[in-house]
Parts: structure tokens; sequence; C-alpha cells
């Protein structure tokens, strides 16, 4: 297998830590790009990683660190912005992605791995998934014989350091004796971590894989609340589920806009009217039995 020149973008995050220690396992040279050095230090003791600061929206400083790359691999992305106008949205994921593919251009990169998410589509309810959806869309649009793009559409991704499965844990503890959930219906297809930053490096070199969009899904389809109830069970707590109907869950998002941190959205509620299932399994050419919950989430919510 090529040892490959990767600048990571969102490497920091809780996907990117474990696609970097994969790629890195590998002996790939990773260099990532956070806004925060020290605060990821922790990634130095990765042997071929090095942590650049600076602002990935700067052409100039983009540029000079795609120099002498051959492959950039983009997971930036935000689940909630400043305010609610869809602009921090449409910046992180579908600006961004346009400053990437001409800064690639300039530096000769020839590679781009892309993280979308599922559903990602310009009638989407969402600013999230419209916004996804144009980033996805600019980044096919440069893929030519001399630069290869893949981009992937998970699911919601569970493993150690989820802020999913972590969230729900944290606010069950704090809870009350009952849990307001909001959109309990709403239905998902969770993706182990390691399956997905699997993918990740094995499509650096399979020519079969340029110019494709994955769907990324679990081997299983759960309503939130099945989901939410088998978390209280985890972490062996006595806590009621109650489950919203729809105005109320409407409510619930319209007032957690406004708490520190925006633990939930109107622009969450609205990705979750639609369904983050698959339609078809999980693609045949990376060949993976996909990781179920149950096999992983006692581990590490457990207690
Ligand atoms: N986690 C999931 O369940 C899930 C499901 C489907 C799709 N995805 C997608 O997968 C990607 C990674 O998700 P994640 O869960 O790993 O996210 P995460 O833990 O929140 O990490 C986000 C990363 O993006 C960077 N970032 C965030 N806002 C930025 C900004 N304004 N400018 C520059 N960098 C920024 C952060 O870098 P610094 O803070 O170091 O600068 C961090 O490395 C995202 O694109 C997400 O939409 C995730």
């Amino acid at each position: 297998m090529a040892r490959h020149k990767i600048c990571l973008l969102g490497g920091t995050g809780f996907v990117g830590k474990r696609l970097a220690a994969r790629l890195s396992e590998a002996g790939h040279d990773i260099v990532i790009l956070t806004r925060y050095a020290t605060r990821h230090r922790d990634l130095l003791v990765l042997p071929t990683v090095r942590l650049v600061e600076g602002d990935v929206h700067h052409a100039d400083f983009l540029r000079q660190q795609l120099k002498g790359r051959d492959t950039v691999i983009n997971l930036i992305g935000i689940l909630n912005e400043k305010g609610r106008s869809g602009k921090g949205f449409r910046r992180a994921h579908a600006e961004l992605p346009e400053k990437i593919i001409e800064a690639s251009r300039e530096a000769g990169v020839h590679r781009l791995l892309h993280m979308s998410a599922l559903h990602a589509a310009r009638t989407a309810p969402s600013h999230y998934l419209r916004t996804k959806a144009l980033g996805e869309e600019a980044v096919h649009r440069a893929e030519n014989p001399d630069f290869h793009v893949t981009s992937f559409r998970p699911s919601v991704i569970f493993g150690p350091g989820d802020g999913f499965l972590n969230r729900f844990a944290g606010l069950l503890r704090l809870a009350p004796g009952v849990f307001p959930l909001a959109c309990p219906g709403a239905r998902f297809q969770p993706v182990y971590i390691e399956d997905v930053v699997r993918v990740f490096a094995d499509s650096l070199d399979n020519h079969q894989t340029f110019g494709q969009r994955y769907d990324l899904c679990g081997p299983k389809i759960y309503r939130l609340r099945e989901i939410v109830e088998y978390v209280v069970k985890l972490i062996n707590k006595r806590v009621c589920v109650v489950g919203l109907p729809d105005g109320l869950s409407y409510l619930q998002a319209a007032m957690l806009e406004f708490a520190p941190g925006k633990p939930f959205s109107l622009d969450n509620y609205r990705s979750l009217q639609i369904d983050s299932i698959c339609e078809k399994g999980f693609p045949e050419v990376f060949g993976i039995t996909t990781t179920s919950l149950e096999e992983i989430a006692p581990g590490y919510l457990h207690r």
C-alpha cells in the first residue's frame, strides 16, 4: 500500500481522532489543521501526525498547507450554528469545500475524501442537510482524471467519545426521574466509528471508489426512544423516558436553541423529520460486516 502525504481537516474531532490514529498506524504522513493546536496535543502521540494551527477558511493558509500533500480529507462539520440564518452552516459545509477544491487545484493535490451526511439534499428540511448537499455537489463537480473524489454519508456515528449516546447518557444522569424526549419516533441506523474510519482508509487507493458517494449505516434500525431507553439501561439509572408529541418536540427545540451550548435546535428538529436510515446495505466494495451498537456501547457507557 502506498504511503500518502495527507492533510486532514477536522482531524481533532470525534471522527478525526480515530481516523488520524488509523492512518498513522498505516504509516501515512498526516498534517492536521486546527484552530486550537494546544487543545489537541494528545494527537501528537501518534508518530506520523503534525498539528498546524490556522484558519482553514483563509485561502493562503490552506494552499500553503496543501502544498506537497497528495491527499486532502475534509471532516469539518457543525451540528449547530451561531444564530439561525444558515450562514454558519453554509460557511462550514458549502463554502469550505469550494475553498478546498480551489486550494487543492493550486497545490497539485490529486485525491479528496469528503465527509457529508446521510440524506443530504438541496430539498432537505434543515440547513444542516441542505448545506451538506451543496458541499457534496461542489466536491463531486471537481472530479477529473487528475483529481479523484469520494464522499461518505453516514447515519449517526457511535463509539467511545461520541456526541450521541454520551450526550443522552449525560442528560439522563442529571434527569430527575422523568426525561422528556423530542422526536421519539425518529429512526436511526447507527454506524460504528471504527467501521467509518476503515472505509475512509480503505478508499485512499481503491480506484473503484473514485467519484463515488457512499451511504454508511450500521446493521440495525432503531427508533430514538429505543436508543434512549437502551442508554437508560446501560447507565443503570431509574428514569422514565416520555416521548413528546410533535408540537411539544418543536417547542422543546425552540426553547433549547437559547440554552447555553444549544443542546437541541429547530434545525436539529428539522433534520429529525427525515429518518436517518439507509435504503441499501453497507457498500459491498468495502467487504465489511458492520458492528452493532450492542457489541460496543456497553463498553463505554456502562458504569
Ligand atoms: N458524529 C456523527 O454522528 C456524524 C454523523 C454524520 C456525519 N457526520 C459528519 O462527520 C464530520 C465529523 O464529525 P465529528 O462528530 O467528528 O465532529 P466534531 O467532533 O464536532 O469535530 C468537528 C471538527 O471540525 C472542526 N471545526 C468545527 N467547526 C469549525 C469551523 N468553524 N472552522 C474550522 N474547523 C471547524 C473542528 O476542528 P478544531 O476545533 O480543531 O478547529 C473539529 O475537528 C462532520 O462533517 C459531521 O457533519 C458526523
